[in-house]
């Protein structure tokens, strides 16, 4: 695919709705290593090309969906691999004891995704026994894989086991179950554990995790009780400690008082002689979804964490800094992928509302019914065409919920165009779903021109493998 060169936009602002609110903006004279990508609407490389087509990666997003067909998620690699970058130089540049960043897979769990955050020197957190595995096969080592989840199996802890990964407990039953798995082996196993830190942050009710009133893990007023079990079970060793207050959080508050609830408790377990050395901080740091996001650099969240790490540790009289650990998930791939799809039928209810159908919908993005997200679109085959519709834009399942974007502002579309939703790159193909029976999409991962299939669409033959039809019903 030959690469073209960008259209002169200006160059101060991109990434959003120029000043008349007309079309976006999406170069940049700032050099890419200086982008944090979670703070980009599309992904690092996007740029218009001189057919006026998006271009992702170096590839034409119209002659990608040709060749691969639509929806298609089209992840950007340098994205992806520059948010692991800043991830960790910032913890080398602000934190001076062992820093180490793990991806949230279940933000995206993929072969291809956990191989590059491991070749970025990442880790990965993992919450079942497949994410496990996907992580494993990709190459990521055991030693920079924690295990995650608030009902894991006993086959799931015997898989950690055997692995090599840390467990991070998260219940009573676990810490039981663990112990009893535990008592023949010849090393203790080391695990971290889980606390909600009762610390409340403003996003959606259904991603804040750290408040009391949670599921996860242990409570603040068990860690007595947890330490002291641990403390006479000589099969397990606590080396970590471990929170996460929630998700798509823009303020930075929260993560100045996490560290220092955080080295309360190491401090109250090495009173009851636990060699506690890491803290686990969680992810968080939200992304840019539309032009009135604005979160925080990755740079400046890990500063804000590390800071106030130093400072807890300080004040508290720590002659060491703990082993510092966090857990992005959306800060390092939400941003470096977009959906594609083909639009399709149109209706318009003349003074309320004019509908555009696309050819997905919630089963690969079932973010805005489960969340109310809002998103942005664009027509990736005429991204300079000023955007004069209002329009609602369906998916394609029957469920009136089923819509992408409520009132989305975008360039008059025709049957055939190619629209493009912002920003897709977390949560959306490790929630998809094959409701109505609908094949979940390719993925594919572009670079330097290049576009390689990273998980190959479904087909209506790979849905039907599990049907059983019993004798007596066939025809
Ligand atoms: C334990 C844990 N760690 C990390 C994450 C990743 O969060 P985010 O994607 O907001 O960075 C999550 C997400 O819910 C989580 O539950």
């Amino acid at each position: 695919m030959v690469a073209t060169s960008p259209t002169a936009f200006p160059t101060e602002t991109y990434n959003s709705p120029d000043t008349s609110g007309l079309r976006y903006v999406i170069t940049s004279d700032r050099p890419l290593s200086e982008r944090s990508p979670n703070q980009e609407l599309l992904p690092i490389s996007a740029r218009v090309n001189e057919a006026d087509h998006l271009e992702v990666g170096g590839c034409d997003v119209v002659e990608l969906v040709q060749r691969f067909g639509s929806p298609l998620y089209i992840l950007d690699e340098q994205g992806l691999r520059s948010a692991c970058r800043h991830y960790r130089e910032a913890l080398a540049q602000h934190y001076p004891g062992e820093a180490l960043a793990v991806f949230a897979s279940k933000a995206w769990s993929c072969q291809a995704v956990a191989a590059i955050v491991a070749s970025e020197g990442l880790g990965t957190d993992v919450v079942s026994g497949c994410e496990l595995q996907t992580s494993l096969i990709a190459g990521v080592s055991p030693d920079r894989i924690v295990f995650h989840g608030n009902n894991k199996s006993r086959v799931e802890l015997e898989q950690a086991i055997a692995a090599g990964v840390t467990v991070i407990v998260d219940n009573w039953l676990e810490l039981e179950t663990l112990a009893s798995l535990t008592v023949d082996l010849p090393e203790p196993l080391p695990v971290m554990v889980r606390f909600t830190p009762g610390i409340e942050c403003h996003t959606h009710e259904y991603i804040q995790t750290g408040h009391i009133d949670s599921k996860f893990g242990f409570d603040p007023d068990r860690m007595g009780a947890v330490f002291e079990f641990l403390s006479k079970t000589p099969s397990l060793t606590c080396t970590g400690l471990h929170a996460h207050i929630g998700s798509q959080i823009f303020e930075t508050q929260p993560h100045v008082d996490l560290p220092q609830v955080m080295v309360g408790w190491l401090k109250l377990a090495r009173e009851y002689g636990l060699p506690v050395n890491t803290l686990n901080v969680g992810g968080g740091l939200g992304i840019r979804y539309t032009e009135h996001d604005d979160p925080p650099s990755i740079d400046a969240w890990v500063k804000t964490v590390a800071t106030s790490m130093q400072a807890a540790c300080q004040a508290a009289g720590l002659d060491e800094l703990p082993r510092l650990m966090c857990e992005p998930g959306r800060s390092l791939i939400g941003s470096s992928c977009i959906t594609a799809y083909t639009v399709g039928s149109q209706k318009d209810i003349p003074g309320m509302r004019h509908y555009i159908t696309v050819d997905g919908g919630m089963s690969d993005n079932p973010r805005p019914i489960t969340y109310q997200s809002v998103y942005r679109a664009a027509i990736a085959n005429k991204m300079s065409a000023p955007a004069t519709e209002t329009v609602t834009i369906a998916g394609k399942h029957c469920e009136s919920g089923d819509v992408v974007i409520k009132d989305a502002q975008i360039a008059s579309t025709q049957p055939g165009d190619i629209l493009i939703v912002m920003a897709t790159g977390a949560y959306n193909y490790s929630m998809a779903s094959n409701y109505n029976r609908i094949a979940r999409p390719a993925a594919i991962l572009v670079s330097d021109g290049e576009a390689n299939v990273i998980i190959a669409r479904e087909t209506n033959e790979d849905l039907m493998r599990f049907d059983r039809l019993p004798t007596r019903l066939q025809a």
